[in-house]
């Protein structure tokens, strides 16, 4: 018997995980889309494998689903702002976010981020209410910083534990 939708919610809050931005260009309008994910993972090393799950209802759902290749931005603890705006419906995400263009697949990247992970689509499965996006990494570009991370419905930073 399944759980409640209280306690389901309650595991969804107490898993942590680190926030990314998935960005694609809209074929129709070639403007950016994109939403704010705490799914991402690797997947496979070889071939080299990422993935992340995306709900039916985002708006931005039919332009990263059939694009074939889509961008991956690692988020720094000084990027929540654009965390919060790519976590939100109806605002233009276009506005007041600084763009990079990939160098390989020329997909749209945030700027500044943690590591920026170009993505050529890979194969797509359907999951309840989501898709689970596969991507085959085709380049990626890591910079020096702290990962933004998301717990309880907060964002926060990584504080390591005293060595033992
Ligand atoms: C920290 C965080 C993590 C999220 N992770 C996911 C996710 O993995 N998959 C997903 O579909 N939505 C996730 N969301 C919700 C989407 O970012 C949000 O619904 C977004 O507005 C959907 O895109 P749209 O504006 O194009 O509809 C997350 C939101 C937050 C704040």
């Amino acid at each position: 018997m399944p759980v409640s939708g209280e306690v389901y919610r309650h595991i969804g809050r107490s898993a942590a995980g680190a926030v990314s931005i998935v960005t694609a260009f809209d074929g129709a309008s070639d403007r950016v889309v994109g939403l704010t994910v705490s799914s991402f993972v690797t997947l496979s090393f070889d071939p080299p494998l990422v993935m992340f799950a995306i709900q039916h209802d985002a708006s931005c759902y039919p332009a990263l689903t059939t694009s074939e290749a889509f961008g991956v931005s690692l988020l720094t603890v000084h990027q929540t702002e654009i965390a919060r705006r790519f976590a939100t419906k109806g605002v233009d995400k276009n506005a007041n976010t600084r763009f990079d263009r990939g160098q390989v697949l020329r997909v749209p990247l945030i700027a500044d981020a943690l590591v920026q992970v170009e993505c050529r689509t890979h194969e797509i499965f359907a999951s309840g209410d989501h898709a689970i996006v596969v991507g085959l990494v085709e380049a990626a570009r890591p910079r020096e910083g702290e990962p933004l991370l998301y717990f309880a419905r907060k964002f926060g930073s990584f504080v390591p534990l005293p060595e033992s």
